[in-house]
This record gives C-alpha cells, sequence and structure tokens, in this order.
C-alpha cells in the first residue's frame, strides 16, 4: 500500500511516500525556518502560510519523483488535520482534498501528535502497546500511554511553555536564532553543565505527571541580567546547565509514569526528541529500569511527512477515510485524561 504523506501544520512543507506504513520511499522536507523566519527570531503565521502555497506542490513533484511513481501508483493520501496554524494546515489539507477529488484516491486527515507518535514504525524495532510515549515538541509536552491506534490516555503534559518552546525562547534570548533547541543541543556538547544552577521545575511527587517549563525560562533570563550576556566557554555552560534541567525533568517524570502504569516499552518524539543528551540519558534511565527505551531518528522527529502516511496507513487499514468537508483544526485533543 502505497501512502502519500502531507504536513505542513507550522513551518515545513513536507511530502513522503510511505509504503505499508513502515517503508520510506521518499521523504522530502522545506523548511521555511532560516529563509523566512529567523529574522524574526520565530514563527509569522501569515509568512508560514504563503511559503507552504508556493512550496505545497513543489515537495509533492518531488516526493513522486524520488520514488519514481506518479499520483496513479498511489493507494491514499495522509495529510495533517491539526493541531497547529489554521492558515498553515489549510494549505496540505486542501492540495489533499485537490489530489484525491482529482485522482478518485482516498485520503485521511491525520493528528499531528498521532503522527509523532507513528514515528517509530518507520524504524526497525517499534514498542508493543501498551506503551508510555513522551511527545516533545515546539508546541507539546505530553505523557501519554498508548494502548492502540487512536487509544492514547493523557497522562500528563505542560501548564505552560513546550520544552522546545523553551529551548527555542532560551536560544533566542542568547541570540543564537531560530530554530534554537539544535544550537543549543551543539553548544551544550563543549560546556560544564554543572555551572549555572537551574531550577527543577515541578519535581515534586504533588504535581503529578504535569510540567512547567517557564520557571526555567525566567532563571535564564535573571542569570542573563544579573551575570551578563554569557560568552565563549561559559555560553556553552549556560548551554549545558539549561539543557541539563529540561532533560532531568523529562527522563524523571517519564520514568514515573511508565513504574506507575507498569509498562516496560518507553519512546520519546516529537522534535526535541532528537536532543542528544534525552536520547542518552533517557536511553540510560530505562537500561537501569530494566525497560526498553525507542526512539525515531532525528529526521523523523522534527516534523516531516513521513510520520503522518505512517499514522493515516493504520487508520486507512481499519477502513477509515475522511470526507472533503473535514475541516483544519487549530486546537485538538488527542487521547482522553
Ligand atoms: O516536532 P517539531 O518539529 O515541531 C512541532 O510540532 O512543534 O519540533 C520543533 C521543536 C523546536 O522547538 C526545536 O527547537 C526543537 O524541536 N528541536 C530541538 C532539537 N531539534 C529540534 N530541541 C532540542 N534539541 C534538538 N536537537
Ligand atoms: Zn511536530
Amino acid at each position: 500500500m502505497l501512502i502519500l504523506g502531507l504536513e505542513s501544520s507550522c513551518d515545513e512543507t513536507a511530502a513522503a511516500v510511505v509504503k505499508d506504513g513502515v517503508h520510506v520511499v521518499s521523504n522530502v522536507i522545506s523548511s521555511q525556518a532560516e529563509t523566512v523566519h529567523a529574522r524574526y527570531g520565530g514563527v509569522v503565521p501569515e509568512l508560514a502560510s504563503r511559503s507552504h502555497v508556493i512550496q505545497a506542490l513543489p515537495v509533492v513533484q518531488e516526493a513522486l519523483s524520488i520514488a519514481k511513481l506518479t499520483l496513479n501508483d498511489l493507494d491514499a493520501i495522509a495529510v495533517t488535520q491539526g493541531p497547529g496554524l489554521v492558515g498553515a494546515l489549510l494549505v496540505a489539507l486542501q492540495t489533499a482534498k485537490s489530489l484525491s477529488y482529482s485522482t478518485g484516491k482516498p485520503y485521511i486527515g491525520v493528528h499531528h501528535l498521532e503522527g509523532h507518535l507513528s514515528a517509530i514504525y518507520l524504524e526497525d524495532t517499534s514498542p508493543p502497546n501498551p506503551h508510555m510515549a513522551l511527545i516533545v515538541s515546539g508546541g507539546h509536552t505530553s505523557l501519554i500511554k498508548v494502548k492502540g491506534t487512536g487509544d492514547y490516555q493523557l497522562l500528563g503534559a505542560t501548564r505552560d511553555d513546550a520544552a522546545g518552546e523553551a529551548f527555542d525562547k532560551v536560544a533566542k534570548l542568547l541570540g543564537l536564532g531560530y530554530p534554537g533547541g539544535i544550537q543549543i543541543d551543539k553548544l551544550a556538547k563543549e560546556g560544564d553543565d554543572t555551572a549555572f544552577d537551574f531550577p527543577k521545575a515541578m519535581t515534586k511527587k504533588s504535581t503529578g505527571f504535569d510540567f512547567s517549563f517557564s520557571g526555567l525560562k525566567t532563571s535564564a533570563l535573571n542569570k542573563v541580567k544579573t551575570l551578563g550576556m554569557p560568552k565563549g566557554q561559559k555560553l556553552n555552560d549556560f548551554c549545558a546547565s539549561f539543557q541539563k534541567a529540561v532533560v532531568e525533568v523529562l527522563v524523571r517524570k517519564t520514568l514515573e509514569a511508565a513504574q506507575k502504569h507498569n509498562l516496560q516499552d518507553i519512546q520519546i518524539c516529537g522534535g526535541v526528541a532528537a536532543n542528544s543528551l534525552l536520547r542518552k540519558e533517557m536511553k540510560s534511565k530505562c537500561e537501569e529500569y530494566g525497560m526498553r527505551f525507542y526512539r525515531p531518528s532525528p529526521v523523523f522527529c522534527t516534523d516531516n511527512a513521513a510520520m503522518i502516511a505512517a499514522a493515516g496507513h493504520r487508520r486507512l487499514i481499519r477502513g477509515e477515510s475522511s470526507t472533503h468537508t473535514l475541516p483544519a483544526k487549530a486546537n485538538l485533543p488527542l487521547g482522553t485524561p
């Protein structure tokens, strides 16, 4: 079964062809981050929508051309329905509807986070259900018990900033540009993670499995105000200390949630799952606790359309598909509390 995946929820216009929900035949990602949004220090929604309009058909053509396929060879189309920037979402959704209408192929709208959860199926080994998933992206930080496709129990979420948002805001504060997570990750490799003392937010048992990163962000701001802008080695130390504080909370809460729910398999996904320290620490803690750890390749952690095709596949084989009246949804809940 050949599925064309489409994604435009934020600042990546992406198209991919995935076979049988697991084999990536082509994966094209056109990021606007550096070309359009970097100079503003964050995503400008209207500019994102306009860039998606320009990029949508070229990325589809490129994905098909790399796969050496035509539209007629496809079995179905999968597209992100939400959540995300509504003007941005509309572009891929409308493209999917038009392609579906003109070819007569079915299409399905997919939850963006179900896409992130499904990126792991593109790897050689994937977790059985039920398993624990930590979704960490620019817009979400959620702990989810995955019981099956579409059967999710939300155990905890951020009460303010998402983990990726905290990385991006602190990177902006440090003058590292947008998107900042990857820059902090890079500089942190050369830094001393004990040099600065950052608060470990929401680690008290009473806070359950929710997260909060705004205190960490304020602490970073206060440090810059009182100590001055870190430069050179101090900047590396600052990044390493900040990153350690974020990662420690993510790892601790995920492990606690897995233990409480008696789950032995843990996956991390979403853009921040590309973070080298999070991957390393989660792996080593899982080994220590006798749990199995799964993470997508970095290219499938950040936004891409292959994960959307993988998620769509699991729904389509159950006989599901969408009608042409499906709306784009800026807010779309995933799972029950
Ligand atoms: O999943 P994603 O591509 O988009 C959303 O659905 O939000 O995640 C983007 C987020 C950004 O905040 C970016 O800074 C962060 O993922 N990110 C990282 C790394 N790579 C991407 N954060 C920390 N370390 C990284 N290596
Ligand atoms: Zn995402």
